[in-house]
Parts: structure tokens; C-alpha cells; sequence
């Protein structure tokens, strides 16, 4: 895919950090390359948003928390209403957080501060927080179609996943089904593949997965 720069070119710099030139123009291309798909066709693409060494090394964090028990069954619903239920959702999740002072959950967060202050700046998107879980779907697990944003909660705005399936083929399944007005767009959740939509907007599904299949989901917020 090409994504033009054509959207941001005053945008130049990011306050307060002062990477090597090369890597920064490389993460701002990914960062546009995901910005302008989205402004195209309501669901932004890019296909390196990670980087391959990070992603291989989140998808091995990943992996490590698995086999020591760390993840639990993802639930429905906020706080007000939470339920757990097999039959719509089947991923196992781990809440990533800055406090567990992990160095790669630390770069992750680090690259995701980046990704919002360009895009508050380029967007006005007034991005005030984001929530990102580790998600682990078994063999012969599925998300079915759903929304991302709460009735009681509108403080998703954008839905962000990102998947860690260095060897995803279409025997594996697994896929995300996005619902548009008129078209489904399906998804492989291939490593390095970076999705982003707003979270009140589409509806989407996890089909039927026949390999483990590994991502991070998230939600910038607002409010
Ligand atoms: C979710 C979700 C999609 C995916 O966790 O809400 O829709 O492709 N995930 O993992
Ligand atoms: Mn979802």
C-alpha cells in the first residue's frame, strides 16, 4: 500500500524526544501511512508500526506470561456491566501497564505516546489516555461482531490492534472482520499489521481462529 505524506507536512518534530533521523522518518511514515488510510477509508493500516524487533520480543514477553498463568478470560462490558462469556468471546488478555516497569512493556508505551502527541497534533484528535491488553485466542476461538465503545462509557474513541502471528497463514483463520456500510473488509492478523478505527463507529468480529492467535488491543481514550 502507498500512503501519501501529503496530510501533515508541517509536521516536523515531536517535543521532547530526539531520535536518530533515519529511525524517526521511518516511524512517522508508519505513523501517516496509518493516519492517512484511516482518513481514506475509516480503517488505517500500516504495515511496521512495531518494528520487527519489537514485535518478535512483545510477542515473546507475550508468550512467557502465557506459560506462567498470567492471562485470564476477557469479559464483556465495563465495570458497570461485566460478564464473562464463552460463547461471544474467547481471548485470553493481559492488561499492559506502566507500573510493572517491564523494559518492553515501557518501549511499547513509549511508542504509543509518540503515535498520540503526532496525532493529537495532526489531528486534533485530543487523545487523553489509552488502555492496551495482550490478547491470546486459542485454537477454535472467536470475538463475535461488536462494537468497541460502551453505551455507559464513550471514552473510546479510537480502536488500535496490533498483531504478533510472524507465521499467520490462511489455514490459521483468525481473521478481523471489519462491517462497513456497504462491504466487509477482512483483516490477517499478521505480525507487524497495525489496525486503527474509531471505536463508536464500526463493528468488527474475530473469526474463528484454528492456530493460537496473538495481538495488542487497545483503545485511545478521551475525557
Ligand atoms: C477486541 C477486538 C480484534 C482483533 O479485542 O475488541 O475486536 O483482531 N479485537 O483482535
Ligand atoms: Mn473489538
Amino acid at each position: 500500500m502507498s500512503c501519501s505524506l501529503k496530510l501533515k507536512p508541517y509536521l516536523t518534530h515531536l517535543q521532547g524526544f530526539t531520535p536518530c533521523r533515519t529511525q524517526s522518518k521511518l516511524l512517522h511514515e508508519q505513523f501517516d501511512c496509518l493516519i492517512d488510510s484511516f482518513i481514506a477509508d475509516k480503517v488505517g493500516l500500516s504495515d511496521d508500526f512495531l518494528g520487527e524487533q519489537l514485535a518478535s520480543q512483545l510477542k515473546a514477553h507475550l508468550i512467557d506470561l502465557y506459560a506462567g498463568q498470567q492471562f485470564h478470560s476477557a469479559g464483556i462490558g465495563n465495570q458497570e456491566v461485566h460478564h464473562k462469556d464463552q460463547s461471544t468471546r474467547g481471548d485470553q488478555i493481559y492488561w499492559l501497564d506502566r507500573q510493572h516497569h517491564h523494559p518492553l512493556e515501557t518501549s511499547f508505551f513509549d511508542l504509543m505516546d509518540r503515535f498520540v502527541l503526532y496525532l493529537n497534533q495532526s489531528c486534533y484528535t485530543g487523545i487523553s489516555g489509552y488502555e492496551f491488553h495482550y490478547a491470546l485466542y486459542e485454537k477454535g476461538s472467536f470475538y463475535k461482531r461488536h462494537l468497541d465503545q460502551f453505551r455507559s462509557d464513550k471514552s473510546r474513541a479510537f480502536s488500535m490492534i496490533l498483531y504478533l502471528n510472524e507465521l499467520w497463514v490462511p489455514e490459521d483463520g483468525g481473521e478481523l472482520c471489519i462491517y462497513h456500510s456497504d462491504h466487509v473488509q477482512t483483516i490477517a492478523p499478521l505480525s507487524g499489521q497495525c489496525v486503527f478505527f474509531k471505536s463508536s463507529e464500526l463493528e468488527h468480529e474475530v473469526l474463528l481462529t484454528q492456530a493460537p492467535r496473538m495481538s495488542i488491543t487497545g483503545w485511545l481514550k478521551v475525557g
